[in-house]
């Protein structure tokens, strides 16, 4: 067995990546998360910002993404971390101007990364004119105001209705600070319509749809009969009457000729309860992508994975789109914590890199970051926190980098004192180091061609050709023999050459 040169052992010379230009470069792309307030400090003042952003894009080009998604960046109180938007057309000043944004984005381009840009659809900031306006007794039915609140729970813990002074209730299906948009309005409708003609003609080259699944509420906004906390865990699981309405898709089929003048696609964040319903999304008369969160969901088993990539190459072969993978983002644990080792992360991710389709990375997954457990409690700011005593901050802990360029000076969450081994410039020149093996993969990757083919393994072992790469990921307990060339491996192989436990590898003959 041979030890190819692009193996993470030697990694010398990895050089930025051209990105082809073709219309349908999203089908395979890799797209890289930016949560903005996180990712990377521009003034020193302890919040990421777009300028921050703008500086490490060499870092991303060298790293070999093809796109990157920025998490919301607008005028926000930043109740739910800019989830909670209100000017949709403008920079919040923590983050910079509209003319930083124009240059990120000019820049990005200028290195072959195109730049997706969140939208959150479903709700606005209560900050929002038009919610103050509502509250002040007008036009509250850019809302959803009610005489009598019904059963509906929040995502975020506690009833999803608050009232107001007068004695109405509203809707809010997240934090009171995000109160519901009325899409049974043509006003709303059309408001967002301009809105992503804004950010289009600012140049994006697409949006990430927040709650995708959301906007149109069943008719007569009828009880879901159950309480006490319990909606939340129907969610993705049972139909409920404020998710995954048919009427959605009519927004969707609005968008698209929008999106394809200028070139653009449209991502969908949609917690549904299968596959199927996933697929309704996507195709080409609704949007390109839908995130895969079932991939993300998984344990770490040979056959939890299998069926999950079986039925979402299905589903989306069935409406000709491709399917999506992550395993990581600004919601959910880091999957090096989820999976409770590196090894395993490590394992996961050169899985996902060889699926056929699209994979998103989270900002810090590249570094070989975990979940941050042990933030102080009075530090948290994520809103689900006081209402459940969950939270999504111990992700969100600004990227480490290094000292020097970009070192972050009180950033408004601590970083560990672990991560002083794994900042990228204790990284950058470690031929064995997490951000040198992503940085293999992703140029490898281009590489991987067609459909994927499963190959007999013992139980525990995945194993797949796709074009003349094999993929092989071990789950099980014992060592698995490899043959061929090995091109890149997650993690040391055993003396004999065979993959050892939560390894996984890519070979060729
Ligand atoms: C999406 C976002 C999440 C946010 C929620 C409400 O799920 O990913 O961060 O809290 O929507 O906007």
């Amino acid at each position: 067995m041979k030890v190819s040169e692009n193996s993470c052992l030697t990694l010398a010379g990895l050089a930025g990546h051209p990105s082809p230009v073709s219309d349908n470069w999203w089908r395979d792309a890799v797209v890289y998360q930016i949560y903005p307030r996180s990712f990377a400090d521009g003034n020193g003042d302890g919040t990421g910002d777009l300028i921050g952003a703008r500086q490490k894009l060499p870092y991303l080009a060298e790293l070999g993404v093809d796109a990157i998604w920025l998490s919301p960046f607008y005028t926000s109180p930043l109740a739910d971390g800019g989830y909670d938007v209100s000017d949709y057309r403008d920079v919040d000043p923590r983050f910079g101007t509209l003319g930083d944004f124009d240059a990120l984005v000019e820049q990005a381009h200028a290195l072959g990364i195109r730049v997706i840009v969140d939208i959150v659809p479903n709700h606005s900031s209560s900050a929002h004119p038009w919610f103050q306006e509502a509250l002040a007794g007008k036009n509250r039915d850019r809302y959803i105001f009610r005489d009598a609140p019904n059963d509906w729970e929040s995502i975020f813990g506690g009833p999803a209705w608050t009232q107001v002074s007068d004695g109405q209730w509203y809707l809010h299906l997240f934090d009171p600070e995000q109160p519901d948009l009325n899409w049974e309005n043509p006003e709303v409708r059309a408001e967002f319509v301009d809105i992503i003609r804004f950010w289009l003609d600012r140049g994006v080259d697409g949006f990430r749809i927040d709650v995708a699944h959301g906007m149109i509420k069943a008719d007569g906004l009828p009880d879901v009969g159950a309480r006490d906390g319990r909606q939340v865990e129907l969610l993705g699981h049972e139909p409920l009457p404020y998710f995954d309405q048919d009427g959605v898709h009519e927004i969707y089929r609005e968008w698209r000729p929008i999106l394809d003048s200028y070139g653009a696609i449209g991502v969908a964040e949609a917690w549904v309860e299968s596959p199927q319903r996933l697929a309704r999304y996507i195709g080409s008369d609704e949007l390109h992508q839908a995130f895969n969160f079932d991939f993300m969901m998984a344990e770490f088993d040979a056959k939890s994975f299998r069926g999950i990539i079986d039925k979402s190459l299905a589903e989306a072969d069935l409406v000709g789109a491709p399917t999506t993978w992550v395993l990581s983002n600004h919601d959910r644990y880091r999957h090096v914590t989820r999976y409770d080792s590196l090894a395993k992360a490590k394992a996961g991710t050169l899985l996902m890199l060889a699926l056929p389709g699209s994979a998103y990375l989270y900002n810090g997954e590249e570094l070989g970051l975990d979940e941050v457990l042990d933030l102080p409690d009075e530090l948290r700011e994520d809103p689900a926190f006081k209402r459940t005593g969950e939270s999504r901050d111990g992700c969100r802990v600004p990227i480490p980098w290094g000292t020097g360029d970009l070192a972050w000076t009180n950033p408004w969450l601590p970083q560990p004192e672990r991560w002083n081994a794994l900042t990228a410039q204790a990284q950058e020149n470690d031929p064995a180091s997490t951000l040198n093996f992503y940085r293999a993969a992703l140029k490898l990757r281009r590489g991987f061609n067609g459909p994927l083919h499963w190959l007999n393994a013992p139980d525990g072992v995945l194993a797949f050709k796709r074009g003349d790469r094999t993929v092989v990921v071990n789950i099980s307990e014992q060592d698995y023999p490899l043959t061929g060339e090995i091109l890149l491996a997650s993690g040391p192989l055993s003396t004999d050459g065979s993959l050892p436990p939560n390894t996984a590898a890519w070979t060729k003959p």
